[in-house]
């Protein structure tokens, strides 16, 4: 594990490493399973950033449920467009299902509030949202993530999916903007 890289013109250092992921993901996924473990869920997978978290927190999901995923765009760069685009349609029937959206980050909150704006259209019994990361200092939504791994501040990561413009998402640690 270097303890600081060069992605595109800036420099991260380490963050949280992924022994602490893994103990973290666990914890989340044994959250879920009690609460879920009768309800055979959605897995709703924000891509891409996700990709790697989710595969994490499924594995130790065991109980019956469905994954689907999702393609949505609000973030260039380093910072947020504040305009959600949905760039990849549900492809599941979420009617009087339980959903649990998986996202890598909650930021402003404004992708996960769109996205749980339009699922609600669609009667599902419930929808909640499982996140490994929450910056609670830029927030903008109206319900926090029922399901939070790490509260952080409001300083730019990358590494286990997520990415600078495109870069760092194979990381298997986590990264953070070194200023
Ligand atoms: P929000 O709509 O502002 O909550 O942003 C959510 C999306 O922005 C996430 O799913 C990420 O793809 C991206 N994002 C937000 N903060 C960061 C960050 O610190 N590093 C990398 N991507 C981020």
């Amino acid at each position: 594990m270097s303890e600081v890289i060069q992605i595109h013109d800036k420099e991260f250092k380490i963050f949280i490493p992924s022994e602490y992921i893994q103990v973290e993901v666990h914890s989340l996924a044994n959250k879920l399973e009690k609460e879920y473990q009768d309800k055979n869920p959605i897995f709703l997978v924000v891509l891409n950033g996700a990709f790697m978290f989710a595969a994490d927190l499924l594995k130790s999901f065991s109980s019956s449920c469905d994954i689907s995923f999702i393609k949505l765009s609000s973030y260039q760069g380093m910072n947020s467009s504040g305009k959600v685009e949905v760039t990849m349609n549900l492809s599941i029937d979420v009617e009087n299902r339980h959903v649990i959206i998986v996202e890598d980050i909650v930021d402003t909150g404004l992708t996960i509030q769109e996205l749980k704006e339009q699922l609600s259209k669609l009667n599902p019994a419930s929808v909640e949202v499982c996140t490994l990361l929450f910056k609670p200092e830029a927030f903008k939504g109206v319900e926090k993530p029922k399901f939070q791994g790490f509260v952080i501040s409001n300083k730019f990561v990358l590494g286990y999916g997520l990415d600078y413009d495109e870069r760092g998402r194979n990381l298997k640690d986590l990264y953070q903007l070194k200023e």
